[in-house]
């Protein structure tokens, strides 16, 4: 069954309640499109990395990882194209002196006030601007990086050397990347600062089917990778691109597309580049960047596959979709791995030192192999819709028996089913209900 879809703003409510994702700078009244992760944001954003960076790096043979500078040469986005094209194009409103991006609108009247007084389109740059060093001059000039990717491409040929890797093999990264935005906004969905992962896959570019046949697998990989994190089916659908509405470098284009709450928006895309990138850094840097084979003694420059996704984009859609208003409480369905906390422990009541002793003592016990959290304020019914509410899959309490019994109540978020478990089996029970076994992916991965 699919859960309803909640409004954004019942997430956002939760996301600020919790502690998950507040505003930026929020006593100041806030920059807009900037976002601060609170306690258990980071861990969700920590662990939504861990999941890509475990699937699509440390399960495969034929993935490395990097982690390049924020700050790369001017050059960079002058060969990769980015000084160039990298605008929206933008519409004023005379009365309201709103701003739109010009693909938003759908006449010639403002959507805000309503008056016919929009400007024409201007291009407006998106990448942010800063200096190096002490002069503020023409010289200096610098920008902040709109896409984690292209230190990839420049950094290709240190990479290949080192990592000891032949087309067809990988490079992943996650990383900041920041776009002056026109319209930031629908909360983490569009911000001005936010974090990619992104992939660049490198294959051969003879046979031609080749690449295309990495570009349909790892359309798949990905569908599956959000699937196996638990999103619903039904709200996640492809969007193949064709014709003029594809790159003109690119052979093939698709975005996984999520169903939001102001209807299907852009989650991932996944796009066959051909050896545009590569080859653009070739012509302005003079370097020789592609790739010799030792076996075949042929050298040639690969093109690339790469999926991108944004990791704060991924937040959003996991939170989205794991929420659910039951009658009596609000529950995060979190995937086990995407949990901020995978278990919490509760001495039932706080004036009985033997049973609080009890209950610090077995959450120090689990506390080296799991994310756990000691709560002992409020109720214990309290305790469970807190950790309800921010996707805690299992809870631990201890009670009177628990004295006599050495045993626990264990009780699951979903279910709300409660079972008891003995104190020396906790740690291998919770640890055999959360932590997924990755052989089914292990083997998912292959090729
Ligand atoms: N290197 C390719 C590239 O950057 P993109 O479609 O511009 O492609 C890839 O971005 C992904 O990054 C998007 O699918 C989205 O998940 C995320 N993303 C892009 N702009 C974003 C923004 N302003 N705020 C949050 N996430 C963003």
């Amino acid at each position: 069954m699919v859960r309803p879809k909640p409004s954004m703003d019942e997430v956002v409510a939760l996301a600020k309640r919790r502690g998950f994702i507040f505003p930026s700078s929020e006593i100041y009244g806030g920059v807009n499109g900037a976002w601060d992760y609170g306690p258990v944001g980071v861990e969700l954003k920590r662990n939504v990395r861990a999941a890509w960076w475990r699937h699509m790096v440390e399960l495969r043979d034929d993935v490395v990882g990097v982690d390049t500078s924020i700050l790369m040469s001017p050059d960079v986005w002058r060969a990769s194209g980015h000084l160039e094209h990298f605008h929206d194009l933008m519409v004023d409103c005379r009365t309201c002196k709103k701003r739109f991006r010009a693909d938003e609108l759908s006449g010639e009247r403002c959507p805000s006030c309503g008056n016919a007084t929009l400007t024409q389109p201007r291009a407006f740059h998106m990448m942010f601007k800063t200096y190096i060093g002490a002069m503020e001059d023409a010289s200096s000039v610098a920008y902040l990086r709109p896409e984690t990717a292209q230190g990839i491409f420049v950094d290709f040929k240190s990479i290949y050397q080192t990592g000891r890797k032949k087309p067809p093999f990988g490079v992943a990264q996650i990383g900041k990347a920041f776009r002056n935005e026109i319209t930031p906004g629908n909360f983490i969905f569009r911000s001005r600062e936010f974090e990619q992962m992104e992939l660049e896959f490198f294959v051969p570019v003879q046979p031609e089917s080749e690449g295309m046949r990495w570009f349909d697998y790892w359309v798949e990989q990905r569908h599956n990778w959000f699937l196996g994190l638990g999103i619903q089916p039904s709200r996640l659908r492809r969007h193949v691109y064709s014709g003029a509405d594809l790159a003109h470098y690119s052979r093939a284009t698709t975005d996984l597309e999520y169903d939001f709450p102001f209807g299907w928006g852009e989650l991932e895309g996944i796009a066959h580049r051909a050896s545009f990138d590569l080859q653009r850094h070739v012509d302005a840097s003079g370097k020789d960047l592609s790739f010799f084979d030792e076996e075949s003694k042929e050298k040639f420059l690969p093109a690339v596959i790469e999926p991108s996704l944004g990791v704060d984009r991924a937040c959003l859609v996991f939170l989205l979709d794991a929420y659910e208003k039951e009658a009596d409480r609000t529950v995060l369905h979190l995937h086990p791995r995407l949990a901020p906390y995978k278990t919490a422990v509760f001495p039932l009541v706080r004036n009985k030192p033997d049973i609080v002793e009890m209950a610090v003592r077995i959450e120090r016990s689990l506390r080296p192999s799991l994310r756990t959290v000691f709560d002992d304020s409020g109720n214990v019914g309290k305790r469970y819709y807190r950790q309800d509410e921010i996707g805690t899959p299992l809870c631990v309490t201890v009670d009177y028996e628990s004295l006599d019994r050495q045993d626990v109540t264990v009780r699951e978020r979903d279910s709300k089913e409660q079972k008891r478990i003995s104190v020396d089996r906790l740690a291998s029970y919770l640890k055999h209900a959360i932590e997924p076994d990755d052989t089914a992916v292990l083997d998912s991965v292959a090729r």
